[in-house]
């Protein structure tokens, strides 16, 4: 039985105080949940959050690593320093990092391999443009996505990896994927990673869901089969967030 995971990626938001003052308000309302949950903060708030947290069942992570351990590589942040500072997760290959940032399949995949070696757990992005999904091409790039994320790594190590299925034209727009389609497309990631590896290892990988997620349409997606949590973006800047952690009470 997979447990579920709901992460918030806060983006471009919260200062350090204005970080502080957030976890402080939903802190006690989400910790102790019979789901796993993660912060994914700035880089610059990682350390007030992780201390804020570091008595509580929460989790908290990075929204993206680099893939060399250290060096002369300017502005960037290893998986060294966001372990240093008590995170354990990371986003990897959002697809605002893959569209403004240059982010490849091919660095997806070494920054997937790295935070496995450095025991971080990743927490990988995919999902198709609205141009792709009219056309009708989503599904095949989802699983290029998804083959490109995996390459070299073992059955073992994948467990490790949590796959967040993203459809671009749902973030942040307030047009979430039916339930239907999104298990659809959880569904066709699973059983590609069964392709690529084997069923057992296809059933005991966690999928998410992102894109719009909000308390009134959190349930209904959660009930899918192969639906395993959230990648939650606006809903996990206010007390919104509490009601989807705590979606089934
Ligand atoms: P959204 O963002 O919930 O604001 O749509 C989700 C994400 O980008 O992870």
């Amino acid at each position: 039985m997979r447990k579920k995971l709901i992460a918030g990626n806060w983006k471009m938001n919260k200062t350090p105080s204005e970080a502080m003052e957030l976890v402080e308000l939903l802190k006690n309302k989400v910790k102790d949940s019979e789901n796993d949950v993660v912060f994914c903060v700035p880089f610059i708030d990682l350390d007030i959050v992780c201390d804020i947290l570091k008595e509580t069942d929460i989790h908290v992570g990075a929204q993206n690593m680099y893939f060399e351990d250290k060096g002369a590589y300017t502005g960037e942040i290893s998986a060294d320093m966001i372990k240093n500072v008590g995170a354990d997760y990371v986003i990897i290959g959002h697809s605002e990092r893959r569209a403004y940032f240059a982010e490849t399949d091919e660095t997806v995949n070494l920054k997937v391999k790295k935070a496995i070696e450095k025991e971080l757990n990743p927490i990988v992005c995919v999902g198709e443009s609205l141009e792709q999904k009219e056309t009708k091409i989503g599904l095949d790039f989802v699983r290029i996505q998804v083959k490109c994320a995996f390459k070299d790594i073992s059955p073992e190590d994948a467990l490790k990896v949590t796959i967040a299925y993203e459809p671009i034209w749902a973030i942040g727009t307030g047009r979430t994927a039916s339930n239907e389609d999104a298990q659809a497309f959880c569904k066709a990631i699973r059983d590609t990673i069964a392709e690529i590896y084997d069923s057992s290892t296809a059933e005991n990988i966690r999928i998410l869901y992102g894109g719009s997620v909000k308390s009134t349409n959190a349930k209904g997606l959660f009930a899918m089969p192969d639906i395993d949590g959230a990648l939650v973006g606006g809903a996990s800047l206010n007390e919104d967030f509490e009601k989807i952690v705590n979606y089934n009470k």
